[in-house]
């Protein structure tokens, strides 16, 4: 088993997005953006700001939990089911990795966990690359 935690300032993520609006797309996903504004909550409001903050934890904790640094912000998604928990899905695909997101104030965080076979790959890549 493996696991990843990231805690973001949300001033950060408001910082970003007020003074370069584009570089929304480069880090969220539109599904992202709908979820964080779900319930009438304005793009631009702390509220919606808090809720990408911690997407963006997320997509930190998940490269920590799979040491997966070449993973993009773009290439982890996260989507809110009807209930509002999370999931995370991996370029494009659903994943079994545990997810979970709090935020209050200016702080955002998200921890991460990879069971079973992806632990079990992450220590058979770790042999390979020793026996190299
Ligand atoms: C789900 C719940 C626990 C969220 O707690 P909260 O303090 O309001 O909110 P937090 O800021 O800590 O966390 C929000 C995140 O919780 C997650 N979340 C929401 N509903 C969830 C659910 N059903 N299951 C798992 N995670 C959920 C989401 O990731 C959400 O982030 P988002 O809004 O950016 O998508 C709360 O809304 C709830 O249902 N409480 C009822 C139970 C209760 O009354 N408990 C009191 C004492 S035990």
């Amino acid at each position: 088993m493996r696991c990843g935690c990231d805690l973001v300032h949300v001033s950060r993520i408001s910082g970003l997005l007020n003074r370069r609006p584009e570089a929304i797309g480069r880090v969220f996903s539109d599904r992202e953006v709908a979820d964080a504004c779900r319930g009438g909550v304005e793009p631009t409001s702390i509220v919606a700001h808090q809720r990408l903050a911690a997407r963006w934890a997320a997509k930190e904790a998940t490269v920590k939990a799979l040491d997966r640094p070449d993973l993009g912000p773009r290439d982890i998604e996260v989507r809110t089911r009807g209930s509002g928990a999370p999931e995370l899905w991996i370029e494009g695909a659903a994943t079994d990795l545990a997810v979970s997101m709090s935020h209050d104030g200016d702080l955002a965080l998200a921890f991460v966990v990879a069971a079973d076979q992806l632990a079990t790959h992450h220590v058979q890549e770790e042999a390979a690359h020793a026996a190299r």
